[in-house]
């Protein structure tokens, strides 16, 4: 990890056991049937029984055993950089078969041209100061055809934003980070990249979105 991402993650995610602690009990109310909706009607079809999936910055690995239990042959690739969250990923792994490669996501990705059927991006890309590097390596690993899912914050009101919380400096730092982009600039930035949007789902009465892209499939020679 370089120095920069340290000082990034750690101005972010304060205290680095309690922050891998939090996406943990959180994962099973993000990762819910209104996701594995969007995951069956975009990614699922993408992904061959025994295909890969790489899901970027994994966290604490809230994402793997529900997919496990959904897709019981496919190899299962976590990237993470922070301490607490490889710890716990690597502790989740164990039991669901997945790898976990600890690499920083601002750099050149450690995997393979076209190695993935499907990415998963949750909640990672209002973490990086500079997106862009990160989605071009995205589709850089999806095959042709491959499907992605970016899930994320998105703008929202600060009032909502703040809900019963106390409205400090910390909370407004975090609100600048997750609040930054619309789902359509999100989309943009997918699309700028170089990924198809196919479709942008609202989640959580706005506070959240997924969009659903697939990396174009190669032109049928004329
Ligand atoms: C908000 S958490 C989400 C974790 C998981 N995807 C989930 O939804 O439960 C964002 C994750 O991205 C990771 N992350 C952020 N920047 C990263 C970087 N430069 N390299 C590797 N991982 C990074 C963080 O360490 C953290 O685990």
């Amino acid at each position: 990890m370089t120095p920069s991402t340290l000082h990034h993650l750690a101005a972010h995610h304060g205290d680095f056991d309690q922050f891998a602690a939090l996406m943990q009990q959180t994962a099973s109310g993000r990762f819910n049937e209104v996701f594995w909706g969007v995951w069956r009607q975009y990614v699922a079809p993408a992904l061959p029984e025994t295909g890969r999936v790489v899901d970027l910055g994994c966290g604490p690995g809230g994402l793997f055993a529900p997919l496990r239990a959904r897709h019981p042959d496919v190899a299962l690739i976590g990237v993470e950089v922070q301490p607490a969250m490889l710890r716990e990923a690597r502790a989740v792994a164990v039991h669901v078969r997945a790898e976990i490669l600890e690499a920083d996501l601002n750099l050149p990705l450690p995997l393979a041209d076209a190695c993935a059927d499907a990415v998963t991006l949750a909640h990672v890309l209002h973490e990086l100061p500079w997106p862009v590097p990160l989605l071009r390596e995205a589709l850089r690993i999806l095959r042709p055809g491959g499907a992605c899912l970016v899930f994320d914050w998105v703008r929202q009101p600060l009032q909502s934003y703040v809900e019963g919380a106390e409205l400090d400096e910390n909370l407004l730092q975090h609100f600048r980070e997750h609040c930054l982009y619309t789902p359509d600039d999100l989309a943009f930035l997918c699309q700028r990249a170089g990924f198809e949007v196919r479709e942008i789902i609202g989640r959580r009465g706005g506070r959240f979105a997924m969009i659903a892209l697939a990396r174009p499939a190669l032109a049928e020679p004329t």
